[in-house]
C-alpha cells in the first residue's frame, strides 16, 4: 500500500514546498521509496529540483494529464527519477487547469485517477499543493486522504486553519470519507514573543490530536533548496534534519 500525502494550505509561502521537499528527503534518507508530485502551477518544487526544463516542456506532462480524462495517461511517462527520490513535475500549462477542470466531469477525481494508473508501488507519494483552495488542491485532498499542515507561527495562521479545515470537511462530506490530518508544520520559526505565542496556541488548539512540529527559519533549508536536493543530501550539516526525520518517522508510523 502506498501512504499519500497531501502537503497543503492555501495561504502563501508558509512552506509548503520546504516541507514537501524535506519530508520526501526525510522519507527517502529513511530507506522508503518516495514519489514527490509537484501539483502547484507555480512549479516552485521542480524549478528547485532541478527541472526547470521540463516545466517548459511540451506534453505529456501533469498539466495535460489531468485536462483530460477520456484516456487516463500512464503517469510512469512523466516520473523523472532524481538521486533522493522520483519526481513528477508541474508544468507551466496547469495555470489554466482551475479554469479548465470548472464544470468539467469528475473534475476533483483526476488525480486520483492517475495514482490508480501507477504501475510502481512507492512507499510513499508526496505531494505540494498550490496556494489556493480550488481544484487542484481539492484533488490533493481526495486523491492523498491524507493531509500535513505547514504553518507559520504568527496570528494569520488561524484564520487561514479555520479555512482549510472547513474545506477539508466539505470534501468529507461531499465524497462520503475521512480525510487524516497528519500533523501541524510550525515553520520558519524564530523565537520571538509572537511565535512562542503561536507555538502555544498550535499546542492548546491541536496538541491533543495532532503532532506539531518546529521547524526553525534556517538558511541551510534555503541553501539545498537551491542546490535541488533536500538537506538530507545537502552537504552542510543542519539541525532541522532531526525534526524533519522525526516528522518521516511519525509518517511512516500513521500515513
Ligand atoms: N524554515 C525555513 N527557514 C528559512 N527559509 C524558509 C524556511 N521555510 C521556508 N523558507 C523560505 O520561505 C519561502 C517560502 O517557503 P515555501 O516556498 O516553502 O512556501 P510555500 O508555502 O510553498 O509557498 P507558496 O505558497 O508560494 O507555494 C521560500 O523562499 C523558502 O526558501
Ligand atoms: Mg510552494
Amino acid at each position: 500500500m502506498t501512504s499519500k500525502i497531501a502537503v497543503s494550505n492555501q495561504k502563501g509561502g508558509v512552506g509548503k514546498t520546504t516541507t514537501t521537499i524535506n519530508v520526501a528527503g526525510a522519507l527517502a534518507n529513511q530507506g522508503q521509496d518516495v514519489l514527490l508530485v509537484d501539483l502547484d502551477p507555480q512549479g516552485h518544487a521542480t524549478e528547485g529540483l532541478g527541472l526547470a526544463d521540463v516545466y517548459e516542456s511540451s506534453e505529456p506532462h501533469l498539466g495535460s494529464a489531468l485536462a483530460t480524462i477520456d484516456e487516463v495517461p500512464n503517469i510512469s511517462d512523466i516520473v523523472y527519477s532524481q538521486d533522493e527520490f522520483d519526481v513528477v513535475p508541474a508544468n507551466v500549462d496547469m495555470f489554466t487547469l482551475e479554469t479548465d477542470l470548472t464544470g468539467a466531469m469528475r473534475s476533483r477525481e483526476r488525480l486520483q485517477l492517475l495514482f490508480d494508473a501507477l504501475d510502481y508501488d512507492y512507499d510513499f507519494v508526496v505531494v505540494d499543493c498550490p496556494p489556493s483552495l480550488g481544484h487542484l488542491t481539492d484533488n490533493a485532498l481526495l486523491a492523498c486522504q491524507n493531509v500535513l499542515i505547514p504553518a507559520l507561527a504568527e496570528g494569520t495562521s488561524i484564520r487561514a486553519l479555520e479555512i482549510l479545515y472547513d474545506q477539508i470537511e466539505s470534501i468529507e462530506q461531499g465524497y462520503d470519507l475521512q480525510i487524516n490530518e497528519l500533523g501541524l508544520v510550525a515553520n520558519r520559526v524564530e523565537h520571538d514573543g509572537e511565535a512562542a505565542e503561536m507555538m502555544d496556541w498550535f499546542d492548546d488548539t491541536f496538541g491533543d490530536q495532532l503532532p506539531v512540529w518546529e521547524i526553525r527559519k534556517r538558511v541551510a533549508l534555503k541553501r539545498a533548496w537551491n542546490n535541488g536536493v533536500s538537506i538530507f543530501a545537502h552537504e552542510e550539516d543542519s539541525d532541522m534534519e532531526a525534526e524533519f526525520a522525526q516528522i518521516a518517522t511519525h509518517l511512516e508510523e500513521v500515513a
